[in-house]
């Protein structure tokens, strides 16, 4: 889906205004639908002519798009990454017609790292390290005792922000919490409330006794929910329920208790890539690794944050 908004506003940048193609991974969640919007606010504002496409989750959309962009000669290119590998051949392309790349959200591996310029993003590991240690609190707060029988809802697979979360967590449960925490069950519900809603059921009946979900996105949990209370069990009671992002919807579901924690991932990043891009395209050094600020949030803040809740 190609979706091409012409700029409006002034460059600032001594009149030539900046070409920037954007591949957006998808519109899967709640996070995905805020920054896109919070993409094309920014270009708008910058006065750039911003080139977007959204590759429904699918990394050959992507490359095409990607291609498209290096054939049109846009000044930058910009894209948020479905999954980590298979990237090389088509940065090797930008790389020869000299159009520079940024990745933003997600990551990618690389042979070679010349192929992007920077990365605007979160840390994804530090986000599951982060989801661990509020569980702790969780469990506590909740008065569990015994066995923790975790399920986890693993983002799309191959992803960065799949892989990386679950490393995170797995590091503190391994450091900490070897003999009385365990991951039951785990499987992938892509990122998206259907998928989380779809395998959570399945989780339940093949594994009746798990006491907590640990969600990669707010949709899988939001999903995942619904399942939850079909089964005749109390989410955020009879399974601790914490999960990543903090769109609205995560919060809303927080607030009335079926959440128990959320560890923010912030989408809000046109603003600041935008900037990057700005300085790339003006030949400016630039940061390898530009990390986003976010907060962790307890089932008892919930209500006072929802309404400056920004997405
Ligand atoms: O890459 C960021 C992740 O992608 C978000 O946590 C998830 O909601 C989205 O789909």
């Amino acid at each position: 889906k190609e979706d091409d908004s012409a700029s409006s506003g002034s460059s600032g940048d001594g009149g030539k205004a900046i070409t920037l193609g954007f591949s957006q991974v998808g519109s899967e969640s709640g996070w995905r639908s805020a920054n896109t919007d919070s993409v094309k606010a920014a270009a708008k504002e910058a006065g750039y002519t911003l080139k977007f496409s959204d590759a429904q989750q699918k990394q050959e959309n992507q490359i095409s798009a990607i291609r498209s962009y290096i054939t049109q000669g846009v000044d930058v290119i910009a894209f948020s990454p479905v999954v980590v590998t298979g990237w090389d051949a088509v940065l090797k392309e930008a790389k020869a017609k000299k159009i520079p790349v940024v990745l933003t959200d997600r990551s990618v591996e690389t042979s070679d790292e010349s192929l992007y310029v920077t990365l605007v993003g979160s840390d994804f590991t530090d986000e599951g390290r982060r989801a661990a240690k509020i569980l702790e609190k969780v469990i506590a707060k909740a008065g569990l005792k015994g066995a923790v029988k975790i399920a986890q809802l693993e983002g799309t697979t191959g992803a960065a922000p799949a892989i990386e979360r679950a490393k995170g967590f797995k590091e503190i449960m391994d450091a900490e919490h070897a003999s009385d925490w365990k991951v039951v069950v785990s499987q992938t519900g892509d990122f998206t409330r259907a998928g989380g809603k779809q395998v959570m059921a399945a989780f339940l009946q093949s594994n009746p006794d798990i006491n907590v979900l640990f969600a990669h996105n707010d949709d899988m949990a939001i999903g995942a929910i619904q399942s939850i209370e079909a089964a005749g069990k109390k989410p955020g009671k009879d399974i601790l329920i914490v999960s990543i992002d903090g769109v609205k919807d995560g919060f809303v579901a927080m607030s009335e208790g079926k959440i128990n924690a959320i560890v923010e991932c912030n989408p809000l990043l046109g603003p600041q890539l935008m900037d990057v891009v700005k300085k790339v395209k003006n030949g400016e050094t630039v940061e390898r690794w530009i990390k986003t600020k976010e907060g962790d949030f307890m089932q008892d803040q919930a209500a006072a944050a929802l309404p400056s809740r920004k997405y």
